[in-house]
């Protein structure tokens, strides 16, 4: 059976935790009228944060690039609290952190000082230790804007790209822009040829995953050489093996392409080392 998702008790909101029907925030909020805001994903291992200091680098760029400044001092203090709050304490979970431009009258430029809207919940999550299932993708046309790097709460795109793939019985959908695969609604994505890995470069066009930088390490460790180029849809079926990565989806191996099958066995011996070498970093 599959378990409904809950809502967590305790929220970190602007300094407080509270709980969770205490937290509340402008109906003005930029974050609500615009989805003019920023967010971070990270996943928590037996109370270890993975790759928390890449995560929170991001968001600090993320920030930067839409022009919201905030001192996450006082935030990043405390994890620790809400955690505890929670009764995650050691725990593995997925924290969610979000950055709002904060409250203002309507309007699409923004006045000087506005005061941002900091939010942070965590939520129980055990993550398989790998993913062993491989999942069917669909493939579409990249409908979103220009700046895929920044790690935007204006989702849209995603969210219909990602329901779409839901309506097909697929786990994620895959984009294509310019002639080849970019990402997907909530992942990136890796192709294998003859042992070589292909992954689209980290330009505007993707979001510059964290789990994607680790495996494109692990890659490097295990003398897997690395293309950075976009595979285009006509010559996917070429490939050996497809994986897509993400903080929850891990590396989870592609099995089905738009209904056509892309290789008979479970995961592809690249896909596999990569999992395991992932695994032992997870401290597992
Ligand atoms: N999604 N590409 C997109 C569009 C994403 O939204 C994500 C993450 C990734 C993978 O990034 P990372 O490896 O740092 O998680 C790639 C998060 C988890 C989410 O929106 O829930």
């Amino acid at each position: 059976m599959i378990k409904k998702p809950s809502y967590p008790t305790k929220v970190y909101l602007n300094g407080e935790i509270l709980a969770a029907e205490q937290a509340k925030i402008s109906v003005f909020d930029r974050g609500f009228i615009f989805g003019d805001g920023v967010y971070e994903v990270m996943a928590c291992i037996r109370g270890r944060f993975f790759h928390k200091q890449a995560h929170m680098d991001r968001l600090k760029r993320s920030m930067s690039a839409i022009g919201i400044q905030a001192d996450l001092e006082e935030l990043e203090a405390s994890i620790p609290g809400l955690l505890q709050a929670t009764g995650l304490n050691g725990k593995d979970c997925l924290l969610y952190i979000q950055v709002t431009r904060g409250v203002a009258p309507r309007q699409h430029s923004y006045p000087d000082g506005i005061q941002p809207t900091l939010m942070m919940y965590a939520w129980p999550k055990i993550l398989p230790d790998h993913n062993p299932e491989p999942v069917p993708v669909v493939i579409r046309e990249d409908f979103r804007w220009h700046r895929c790097d920044i790690k935007m709460t204006s989702l849209l795109g995603n969210v219909m790209a990602n329901q779409f793939a839901m309506e097909q019985d697929c786990y994620e959908t895959l984009f294509e822009r310019g002639g080849v695969i970019t990402e997907a609604s909530h992942c990136n994505v890796f192709f294998v040829k003859e042992g070589e890995v292909y992954t689209h470069p980290a330009d505007q066009n993707i979001l510059d995953g964290i789990t994607r930088q680790v495996v494109m390490e692990l890659c490097e460790k295990h003398q897997f050489k690395i293309h950075l180029r976009g595979i285009a849809p006509g010559d996917v079926f070429d490939m050996d093996e497809a994986f897509l990565t993400g903080t929850s989806t891990q590396i989870t191996p592609i099995n089905i392409i738009d209904g056509r099958e892309l290789h008979p066995y479970k995961q592809g011996p690249v896909t596999q080392k990569l999992q395991q070498a992932f695994l032992r970093l997870k401290g597992r």
